[in-house]
């Protein structure tokens, strides 16, 4: 069902309640979002992977807080019915509170953010907690968490062993007593992202989680094919964008070199 009222978190919850799933895309410009949006995406991320797909960087790390208000305020722009959440970036909210509360009001205030992602589950208590009792909805993001990288040794799908997948379903339940009102499950074992999602009452969101989850997103550049060569087991490719971009453009070179654009119908008299 394409909807048409506003997303917001009381939305979510009733959708997860009725068992319709939720579909989440990431957007990091004006007319991306504008065409998302009036395709009926129920969530847009403004997600720290714009500092990969979009400024070229190696990883999410060097991402700033302004990076991110500069992206949500094009997404903003397109008047959104979906409910515009934007990426807290790395160390915009793990050296203290009142760093974490602050960063958020600006995706909020500047932004216009409806409401902020994080990475981390119980380490992140007080963060949640602070950024919830300012009224900012959070949505918590757990598994394979792209920022802790270097910690990880690489992107490794986690909760393999019975020990991790039992701690993070205590992980889940931990997001969900802090006040996240959702939570992002990446790269983790199908079956434990089923169990989690059955474990908690708010909506879980996977991506590389298997299809037992609330909802699903995608990075909007890998499932459009932006990049022919980067092809993860997760990503269904719904567009070959690049090889489409790479064609217009040769005929585009090959019209300008052989004088073909532009014809009579181009020009003004
Ligand atoms: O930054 C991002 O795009 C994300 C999604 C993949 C969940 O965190």
């Amino acid at each position: 069902m394409v909807r048409r009222d506003k997303i917001t978190v009381p939305v979510l919850l009733e959708m997860k309640r009725r068992g319709e799933k939720i579909v989440m895309l990431t957007a990091y410009d004006y007319q991306t979002a504008r065409i998302e949006d009036a395709a009926g995406v129920e969530v847009i991320l403004v997600g720290d992977s714009l500092g990969m797909v979009v400024l070229g960087y190696e990883n999410t790390l060097p991402v700033t807080v302004d990076e991110v208000v500069h992206h949500l305020k094009a997404v903003g722009r397109a008047k959104l019915r979906a409910m515009l959440v934007g990426d807290m970036p790395f160390m915009s909210y793990q050296a203290s509170v009142e760093d974490a509360v602050r960063n958020a009001g600006r995706l909020v205030k500047e932004g216009g953010a409806e409401g902020v992602k994080l990475e981390g589950g119980r380490r992140m208590e007080n963060v949640i907690r602070a950024i919830v009792d300012a009224d900012i909805p959070v949505m918590g993001h757990i598994g394979l968490t792209p920022q802790s990288v270097h910690h990880f040794g690489g992107y490794r799908v986690q909760g393999k062993d019975p020990r991790s997948a039992d701690r993070l379903v205590e992980e889940a339940k931990f997001l969900e007593d802090t006040g996240c009102f959702s939570m992002v499950l990446e790269g983790i074992p199908s079956q434990l992202a089923a169990r989690i999602t059955d474990a908690v009452t708010i909506p879980t969101i996977g991506i590389g989680a298997g299809a037992g989850c609330d909802g699903q997103v995608l990075v909007v550049n890998d499932m459009l094919g932006m990049a022919d060569d980067f092809r993860p087991k997760f990503v269904k490719r719904y567009g070959e964008f690049e090889k489409l971009m790479a064609k217009a453009f040769a005929e585009y070179i090959a019209d300008v070199k052989e004088g073909k654009f532009p014809a009579d119908e181009h020009g003004y008299s």
